[in-house]
């Protein structure tokens, strides 16, 4: 490109041109992309804000972001390349089984302009629970399907039934089934071939428009090793996710049994509600958390064993994240995406 034609000029001028192929890119658009308004009639400054996982989705969510796609749509591509990315085992396909080896998906999504939530809970053999949620959304009268009903309902749009265990979490699984118990029937794995835990992983994104429309979405497929059945924070509005067109956006990702118990996506959200800063409302939203864990989650300092993290945008285009312990983000903040520290409240526990 130029240098007499700026990328946002660029943008404008073929916004309507693109608008076609963006439709075509995206399945079940919530609405057609239209044009930007000029930059000096901007609302918010466009952002998009994922977990550490996102920074592929952060890019493609603030690409769709500029060729005027609606902020729903944006947020659900981006976190569909972890979905689809069999080398993360913290969603989608390639995610790490429950205790009887089958992957069981969550999902949950808000879509700011038009107020309506979607979600989809222990989703089985479809690979992007996040684009079901967006179903769910977009054409019931519901929001929240689980299971078997959950499962039909997307082969009804045309999903495919697809086996979500790849190599990797299949031995993985075989590995963490024969350490279980040394009474059980199972050979022990040797000693260096040590189990991989990975307790929870997940993937959060929240966008905000330059119009100051805003989404969010979480998607994961949960705690590894899960009893059957088990639905993390991620399916749930207001814990794993939550958005108010007015105020802004919030999501986590971590221990899903201790963000539901406080509302954490509900609670932060509130908090910029009363006008306080994203980060700091993450931060409040993890004092919170502190204070409701039981004791047999907490080390010898009174500290959580386990990790938690929130992000949040407000409507203005801030953004901000914040975690127990030290993590990091992914958020695309209009120059470029990149990965940056949260902020948190202890070193270690
Ligand atoms: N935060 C993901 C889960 O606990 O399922």
């Amino acid at each position: 490109m130029s240098d007499l034609l700026s990328r946002r000029e660029f943008v404008r001028s073929s916004a309507a041109g693109m608008a076609s192929s963006v439709v075509m890119g995206i399945p079940h658009p919530m609405r057609p992309p239209r044009p930007l308004p000029p930059e000096s009639r901007w609302a918010a400054k466009p952002v998009v804000i994922a977990s550490a996982n996102g920074l592929r989705g952060v890019q493609k969510a603030f690409d769709l972001l500029l060729q005027g796609a609606d902020t729903l749509d944006a947020v659900i591509e981006g976190v569909k390349i972890q979905e689809l990315d069999p080398s993360d085992d913290s969603v989608g396909y390639g995610g790490l089984p429950n205790r009887d080896g089958v992957v069981q998906l969550d999902a949950s999504c808000m879509h700011g302009p038009t107020k309506r939530a979607g979600a989809v809970g222990c989703l089985e053999n479809i690979k992007t629970p996040s684009e079901v949620a967006k179903l769910v959304l977009k054409y019931t009268n519901h929001i929240f399907l689980v299971g078997e009903g959950a499962k039909k309902f997307a082969l009804s749009y045309g999903f495919k039934e697809e086996d979500l265990l790849t190599e990797h979490s299949r031995e993985e699984w075989l590995k963490w089934r024969a350490n279980l118990n040394p009474d059980d029937d199972y050979l022990d794995v040797p000693e260096k071939e040590t189990m991989v835990v990975r307790p929870t992983g997940t993937i959060n994104c929240d966008a905000v428009t330059p119009g100051g429309d805003i989404s969010s979405v979480t998607t994961t497929s949960g705690l590894a090793w899960k009893i059957p059945g088990r639905v993390g924070d991620s399916a749930i509005i207001g814990a794993g996710q939550y958005c108010d067109n007015d105020v802004g956006a919030a999501g986590s990702t971590g221990r899903g049994e201790s963000n539901i118990k406080v509302c954490g996506g509900f609670l932060t959200v509130e908090g910029m509600r009363r006008g306080v800063a994203p980060t700091d409302a993450c931060l409040a939203t993890l004092k919170r958390v502190v204070s409701a864990t039981e004791s047999r989650l907490l080390g010898a300092r009174g500290r959580p064993k386990f990790n938690l993290t929130y992000y949040a945008v407000n409507k203005r285009g801030e953004f901000g994240a914040a975690s127990l312990y030290p993590g990091q983000y992914a958020v695309h903040d209009g120059a470029e995406a990149k990965i940056r520290d949260t902020a948190h409240l202890f070193e270690q526990t």
